[in-house]
């Protein structure tokens, strides 16, 4: 997914990257780079919202239940739905389904991909939690710079063909899993205005300071504005990730990415003998459906309250978690204009609490895998950095950290060092009953 526009995903510029006279052609390759990026700043998108523990707004909707927060109409009953009735852009149930909806190649499917629907990667407790299944990434790395593998950085598992099947090469030693992200609850997060994440970042102290990377929003109007979808901030927009998304996960391209994903560089779309449909395979209304479907979507709801999680949650934030594990964001008022002009905050989304203990900014606390938002000089600096985990349904994950590699909350905490060092030695200086409380506390999230 991503980077398409940079952003989120390395792959998607990759696949923009990745067509045969692109991997041929240095011009030709900057050329398909320029898409990615913006033709000015991000826009402040109205004043900064309250975040924090006082965050103060309505409490958005939560809940792992598949029914709307009330964007979409929940719609007629989601098992009376099929590929014959389904009404992709009527309701949330029909949203859910197109999201659920397994493609084939007759519908788009590769050549490459990684799964055949949105689902397989993004479903716990229901359809659109995060999941256990990691995507690679690799390339090199020489004297500090980052070069892609050949026809990009993301290497998709599966192809419709055995011998178009990618494989990494032995000299692309920078390499990385990334776990399936959560996508419940972030319809809320996109309609967190830009200045607010720009206000998270600069009330954090110098050594811990957060970078807002400002990616394209491919819909807008050319502006950029402050990524927060994905482990590299790498979209702002959910239109953007799902385009991307639809491209290097399943292999269907769309208006916003039209042209295939190569194989490790070798072209193998419309008219090479390994693609049956001419580009693009979706014209719009199944990425629109995406993102009505996770716009709809209720937040993951906190577990039971006991006193050592209340505990818990005061230690984490007296030793300095909430720093980046920010608690509560307020998002914009209703009819806020985002995203470059292409959409503007509906009231279901407008003006609600939500605590997804993350800033949405990158950091580098040492666990970084090398791989920049893309591979341009402007992006190197982003290349040990990763996102602030949402911790919003970790008690639902078993595989911690981007590379799915930490298998306790203890794993995790002690891989946190470079700007998180000095909270994790505060933590580690707790005694046995606090420690206990986060843990709690994290168990309830
Ligand atoms: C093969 C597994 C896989 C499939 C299939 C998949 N995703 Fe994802 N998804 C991921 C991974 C991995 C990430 C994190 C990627 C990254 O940051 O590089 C992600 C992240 C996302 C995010 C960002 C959420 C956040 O805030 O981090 C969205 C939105 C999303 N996917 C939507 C979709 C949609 C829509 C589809 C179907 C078109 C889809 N995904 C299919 C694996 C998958
Ligand atoms: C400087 C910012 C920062 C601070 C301070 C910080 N974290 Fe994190 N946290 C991150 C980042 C960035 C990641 C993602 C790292 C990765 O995936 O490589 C993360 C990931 C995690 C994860 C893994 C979540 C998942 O879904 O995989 C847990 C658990 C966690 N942090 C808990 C804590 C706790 C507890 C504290 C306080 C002791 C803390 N963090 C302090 C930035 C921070």
């Amino acid at each position: 997914m991503l980077v398409s526009i940079g952003l989120g995903t390395i792959v998607v510029t990759t696949a923009v990257l990745t067509t045969p006279l692109a991997s041929q052609s240095p011009v030709k390759q900057h050329t398909r780079y320029e898409k990615f990026i913006p033709r000015s700043g991000a826009r402040p998108e109205g004043p900064a919202r309250p975040f924090g523990v006082r965050a103060g707004a309505p409490e958005a909707k939560t809940g792992f239940d598949n029914l709307t927060n009330g964007y979409f109409p929940q719609g007629p009953p989601f098992d009376s739905l099929n590929k014959d009735n389904v009404v992709p852009l009527r309701s949330f149930n029909d949203g859910r389904f197109v999201f659920e909806e397994v493609e084939t190649v007759a519908e788009g499917l590769g050549p490459t991909y990684n799964a055949q629907s949105c689902r397989e990667c993004h479903q716990n407790i229901v359809t659109g939690g995060a999941s256990q299944i990691a995507e690679h990434r690799t390339g090199h790395t020489v004297n500090g710079i980052f070069y892609e593998s050949l026809g990009g950085s993301l290497i998709q598992s599966r192809a419709t063909y055995p011998d178009i099947v990618e494989h990494v090469v032995d000299t692309d030693e920078t390499r990385s899993f990334r776990m399936s992200t959560n996508t419940l609850g972030n319809g809320y997060v996109e309609c967190v205005s830009d200045s607010t994440l720009l206000a998270i970042r600069d009330a954090q102290p110098d050594d811990m300071r957060g970078s807002a990377p400002e990616v394209p929003v491919l819909e807008g109007d050319g502006s950029a504005g402050v990524g927060r979808f994905g482990w590299k901030c790498q979209h702002r927009s959910l239109i953007s990730f799902a385009s991307d998304a639809y491209l290097n996960e399943v292999g269907i391209t769309s208006p916003l990415f039209p042209d295939e994903n190569t194989s490790s560089g070798v072209f193998v779309g419309f008219g090479s003998g390994y693609d049956p449909l001419a580009d693009p395979e979706d014209d719009g209304t199944d990425v629109q459906a995406f993102a009505n479907f996770i716009r709809s979507t209720k937040a993951p709801p906190r577990g039971p309250s006991t006193p050592d999680v209340f505990y818990g949650a005061r230690h984490f934030t007296e030793v300095g978690c909430a720093i980046c594990h920010v608690s509560a964001i307020v998002t914009a008022p209703a009819d806020t204009v985002i995203n470059g002009g292409a959409f503007i905050v509906p009231r279901a989304l407008a003006n609600k609490t939500i605590h997804p203990y993350s800033d949405f900014l990158l950091h580098d606390i040492g666990s970084g895998d090398g791989i920049p938002i893309l591979p341009l000089p402007q992006w190197q600096y982003t290349a040990p950095m990763i996102r602030t985990a949402p911790l919003w349904g970790l008690r639902t994950r078993n595989r911690l950290m981007h590379d799915g590699l930490s298998f306790t909350f203890d794993d995790a905490i002690q891989r946190h060092a470079g700007q998180a060092a000095n909270v994790t030695a505060t933590f580690n200086a707790l005694g046995d009953t606090e420690k206990a409380q986060i843990m709690a506390f994290l168990d309830s999230l």
